[in-house]
């Protein structure tokens, strides 16, 4: 059973300067909700009772958020406005929260690692909150809970991947793999950041992934790369190579919500298609 998943939030947001100056990028609003209560939702909807936050300085926000507001609570207590909290509410109360903090950004590899001591030896899910992912409709299953199900399968390291257009592959890390069933591909090589010469294909990892413990070790023994980061997918190529990895190209929608063309078509996609003002029902 996979119970934990980790959020890594410790980065800059640089591409949102002013505004992540102060706030933390994750703390951004699409629509009303902030970006990390989507991700929480979707790790809860998929099992995933046990959050851990990987933070930096400057984002106390966050712990703020998943926790109760006794001031505000008493002010809106018994008027139609508290239907506004439910939300959040119900993740206050189902969800344990822990945080960490990572005292140098030295990549998101070395943020997964530093989680360590919160995951320790089994499974998790790890969500990157600025990747805004949807399932198929309301109905059907988020990204995580897919790929937990995958996993209950399968029980190895499981990356989420996307098709990007051909002059997007230097965003991502771009893998190869060998098809085995409808969306779904055992990893035998994995680019970071390639040249769209160098790509080896054009299925793009997103930000949700399942790792098992032995990640931990693959990171220790990764060498930083530029800027002294430490790549996560140098860490799962080992695992491919020694093991299986698995990418699967899930079913349903995802948002860039790291740029600011994909914040402004996510807020634009859930105002339209998600967002209800629960004091209207
Ligand atoms: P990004 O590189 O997309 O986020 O990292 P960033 O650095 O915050 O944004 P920009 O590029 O400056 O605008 C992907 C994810 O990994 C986390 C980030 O918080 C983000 O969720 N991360 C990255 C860490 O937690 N620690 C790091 O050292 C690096």
């Amino acid at each position: 059973m996979i119970r934990k998943c980790l959020f890594p939030v410790a980065g800059y947001g640089t591409r949102f300067l002013p505004a992540t100056k102060s706030m933390p990028k994750e703390m951004l609003p699409i629509v009303n909700k902030p970006l990390v209560q989507y991700g929480v939702e979707e790790a809860e909807a998929a099992g995933l009772n046990n959050v851990t936050f990987v933070t930096g300085r400057g984002k106390r926000a966050i712990a703020d958020h998943f926790d109760i507001s006794y001031e505000l609570e008493h002010q809106i207590s018994g008027t139609s406005k508290e239907k506004y909290l439910d939300g959040i509410r119900h993740l206050i109360d189902n969800v344990n929260f822990s945080f960490i903090r990572q005292n140098n950004m030295l990549g998101l590899g070395h943020a997964i690692l530093t989680g360590e001591s919160l995951i320790g030896d089994e499974a998790f899910g790890v969500v990157l909150a600025d990747d805004l992912c949807f399932g198929e409709s309301d109905e059907e299953d988020g990204v995580m809970a897919q790929m937990v199900k995958l996993y209950n399968q399968f029980r190895c390291t499981i990356v989420a991947i996307e098709e990007v257009p051909e002059d997007e592959v230097h965003k991502y890390g771009i893998i190869k793999g060998e098809s085995m069933m409808d969306g779904l591909y055992r990893v035998t090589d994995m680019v970071e950041k390639p040249s769209k010469e160098e790509a080896p294909s054009n299925l793009a990892i997103i930000g949700r992934y399942i790792l098992t413990p032995d990640i931990f070790d693959k990171i220790r023994n990764t060498p930083a790369g530029r800027n002294g980061e430490v790549q996560i997918t140098d860490a799962i190529l080992q695992q491919a190579k020694e093991g299986c990895v698995l990418a699967y190209k899930f079913k349903g929608k995802r948002f860039d919500c790291g740029s600011v063309d994909g914040f402004v078509e996510a807020t634009n996609y859930c105002y339209q298609n998600i967002y209800k003002d629960p004091t209207e029902a």
